[in-house]
């Protein structure tokens, strides 16, 4: 179906509008290298949060700056759930990354240049040979601004903090409510669209995807075609 040249395909939008989904079911299906960004900048969150550099709801940069060189991120393919894991200093720090806490402090570190410019260059390194979807806020725009294929993801707030709360509560977080998860995530499009760095934006080649109506398959379907336009 698609020619045998590995392309880079850049996913943008919003929190919780199923950028990961539809980034790792193109993966599988082009068997492509999925990388999640967003697991990067919530990495060196935790790190933040581990080290006490977050105190009283403040991030204390010029401590963060100090360590930042005592971050080291990668990923590992996990057999079990068939996705990569994110290791924080060869620790797996994946289900520990998506707690509302690490949430509520991660676009505030994601807003400091000398953290975007460590993390945009180590994902440029990853996807130098091509061959991977990455999802994030600036892929489309800075990380990959020649990516042959990008797309904007967005959906409805309320539909997207639905999604969140059910796959919290699936993980088994029964502390957290609905309201508090929608307060979040209108924050961080907030914060993640008005920062000076690398602001959220749709970048103008970029195909547009509402996911508020469309069921998983139907959003792959949807994105599968426009590769295939965009391609061929
Ligand atoms: O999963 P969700 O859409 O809620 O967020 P995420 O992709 O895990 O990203 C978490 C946060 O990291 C975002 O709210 C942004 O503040 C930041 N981020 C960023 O600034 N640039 C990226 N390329 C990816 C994430």
């Amino acid at each position: 179906m698609f020619s045998t040249k590995k392309i880079t395909i850049a996913i943008d939008g919003y929190s919780s509008c199923g950028k990961s989904t539809l980034a790792k079911a193109l993966a599988q299906q082009l068997g492509y290298v999925f990388i999640d960004s967003g697991a990067m900048y919530r990495g060196v969150t935790l790190f933040a949060i581990q080290e006490g550099i977050i105190q009283q709801g403040e991030v204390n940069e010029q401590k963060l700056l100090a360590k930042l060189n005592e971050i080291s991120l990668g990923f590992k393919f996990n057999p079990v759930s068939q996705h990569s894991d994110l290791y924080l200093n060869n620790m797996n720090v994946e289900h520990i990354i998506r707690q509302p806490e690490v949430a509520s402090y991660v676009s505030k570190i994601a807003a400091i240049s000398q953290v975007r410019a460590k993390l945009v260059h180590e994902q440029q390194v990853m996807g130098k040979s091509g061959g991977i979807v990455m999802d994030g806020r600036d892929i489309g725009t800075v990380v990959f601004p020649n990516a042959e294929v990008k797309f904007f993801v967005t959906a409805l707030p309320e539909i997207r903090a639905e999604r969140r709360f059910k796959e919290l509560r699936e993980k088994g977080n029964n502390t957290i409510s609905l309201e508090e998860v929608k307060s979040n995530l209108i924050l961080r499009d907030e914060l993640d669209s008005t920062r000076t760095e690398s602001p959220l934006v749709k970048a103008e080649d970029a195909f547009l995807i509402d996911t508020s109506t469309l069921s998983r398959e139907e959003q792959l379907h949807l994105a599968l075609q426009e590769i295939e336009k965009r391609l061929f």
